[in-house]
């Protein structure tokens, strides 16, 4: 069973000229308050606690009966003591739910939550879950893993189990380098791992923005970073998209107004259209931002997962002017709870996060940086990821074939085949303001327009497209959370 924590004073530790047993029954009663047991919970036993307090057995027992003496504790037969359901104070932590609460306090928060508090019940924790960056985790290759991890502890290095080199495992950074320059053609910048892409928005924005900023971002996008960009004080600014990409047009008129200091990009698969940047597009994009002096945040979350073709290289492989910032993730092809992903730019400007990320993590987890830098190196990373596309891509191929079975069968919905990701972003033919609510109620998780477009204010019935994941359910989860989504939407087909 386990231990309690009993803060014995240094009078009482020795004892002082407090009875021994006394003073025990004065800690145990400081932990029942304390909350470390609960009302009806049995307490360790007599004879753990006298080895836990190195006293006579016979002492505890006195103790203990001490407090039964005084309501606190009742004594069951055969399984020893436990803490009374209600207890005679009305001060406790614990949760009993009859003794009386003081007034709560209050919390001042500093300024309004920039997204909104996380609902009790997680996107996975729904029967059918369309979220559009979920991969299928029971796929990921555990035992295998295992073996790297336990490496990683059976000859742990100290050095680098101890603070400082806040940037990364140099294992891990290396591969990963060494990976991006073959995959993404990324060559000339420094690298720093973070937990998470988002770890590395938020410090982008925390050390480039200040209130008065503002940040171009495409209209239909990721609110984590749009929150990451206002919680520095910056204002967001829309640029209008199409069927190419974002418009070059609109972002030069934007700029031209000044004030911009970052563009915040999904190039490769936008977020949340799919659509891939049009490459004349990038380049005009790109020119621009040199020309005003932008920086451009080019986040490549999902870059892995590309079907037919090679994906188009990132903006940052060829970035003359140094101004593009590239971050990704292992959330995709790992699971997010890996809490790896990393930010690429130059020398200066990696110093800098370095050094901010001093303010709110000294250290990324050791251990697990290791474990997936031995994973990449020994080739396993590479078997996973080919594993996983080919199965997303058949997964993508049957999500179209059952939505072209629905066209087919007359309802109006609209669609282009994704090149690469894990979504297909899907014209519904009318407004899904409430379809999230009511699918919720059948056990079906999907996002909606309401939630990617910047713009909240426009009439309902110009919200109509939804998020499909294709890459975390199976092909009959596909198809049986699609049915229930087109009979939600359609019920009179
Ligand atoms: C556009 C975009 N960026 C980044 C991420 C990954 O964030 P993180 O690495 O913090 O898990 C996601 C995951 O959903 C995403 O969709």
């Amino acid at each position: 069973m386990r231990a309690l924590t009993l803060n014995l004073s240094s009078n009482e530790r020795g004892f002082g000229k407090q009875a021994k047993y006394l003073a025990i029954a004065q800690a145990l009663r400081h932990a029942i308050k304390a909350g470390q047991v609960s009302p009806t919970e049995t307490l360790p036993s007599a004879r753990q606690l006298a080895d836990q307090l190195k006293v006579n057995r016979h002492t505890v027992m006195a103790a203990l009966a001490e407090l039964v003496a005084q309501g606190w504790l009742e004594s069951k037969e055969r399984s020893g003591y436990r803490v009374v359901e209600n207890l005679p104070i009305q001060t406790s932590r614990t949760l009993n739910t009859s003794v009386k609460k003081s007034p709560a306090f209050t919390w001042q928060f500093r300024k309004e939550q920039p997204l909104p508090s996380t609902s009790k019940m997680k996107a996975s924790q729904y029967r059918y879950n369309f979220s559009g960056g979920q991969p299928d985790i029971s796929k990921f290759p555990f035992d295998e893993f295992k073996g790297h991890f336990s490496q990683a502890c059976q000859r742990p290095k100290i050095d680098d189990l101890s603070y400082g080199d806040n940037c990364g495992e140099a294992e891990l950074i290396q591969q990963i380098s060494r990976y991006l320059r073959r995959v993404r053609s990324i060559t000339d910048k420094e690298l720093m791992v973070c937990n998470g892409s988002q770890e590395a928005l938020y410090m982008i924005s925390q050390l480039l923005l200040q209130a008065g900023d503002k940040v171009a971002v495409e209209q239909l996008g990721y609110p984590p970073a749009w929150a990451a960009f206002k919680s520095a004080g910056a204002e967001l600014v829309a640029i209008k998209q199409d069927e190419l990409g974002i418009v070059p047009e609109h972002l030069q008129s934007v700029l031209a107004q000044g004030k911009v200091k970052l563009l915040y990009l999904t190039p490769l698969h936008q977020y949340p259209t799919t659509v891939s940047l049009d490459i004349t597009r990038r380049m005009q994009i790109y020119q621009l931002a040199a020309k005003y002096g932008v920086a451009i945040v080019e986040d490549d979350y999902d870059h892995e997962f590309h079907y037919n073709s090679q994906p188009n290289a990132p903006l940052a492989s060829d970035d003359p002017s140094g101004l593009v910032i590239y971050i990704s993730t292992f959330s995709k092809l790992m699971f997010g709870g890996a809490r790896i992903g990393y930010v690429v730019a130059d020398a200066q400007l990696i110093a800098q996060l370095s050094a901010y990320k001093m303010l709110m993590n000294h250290k990324c987890n050791v251990l697990m940086q290791q474990a997936v830098g031995k994973w990449m190196q020994q080739g396993g990373f590479e078997s996973h990821l080919r594993r996983m596309t080919k199965l997303y891509q058949k997964r993508r191929d049957f999500m179209v074939s059952s939505l072209q079975a629905y066209q087919q069968q007359g309802l109006p919905i609209h669609f282009n085949v994704p090149v690469g990701g894990m979504a297909i972003w899907l014209d519904t033919g009318k407004s899904v303001v409430a379809l999230k609510e009511k699918l919720l109620t059948k056990q079906v998780y999907l996002q909606t327009e309401v939630e990617f477009n910047i713009d909240n204010t426009l009439p309902d019935s110009d919200y109509r497209f939804v998020r499909l994941g294709f890459a975390g359910m199976s092909e009959a989860e596909i198809a049986q959370g699609l049915c229930l989504v087109m009979t939600t939407l359609y019920p009179d087909k």
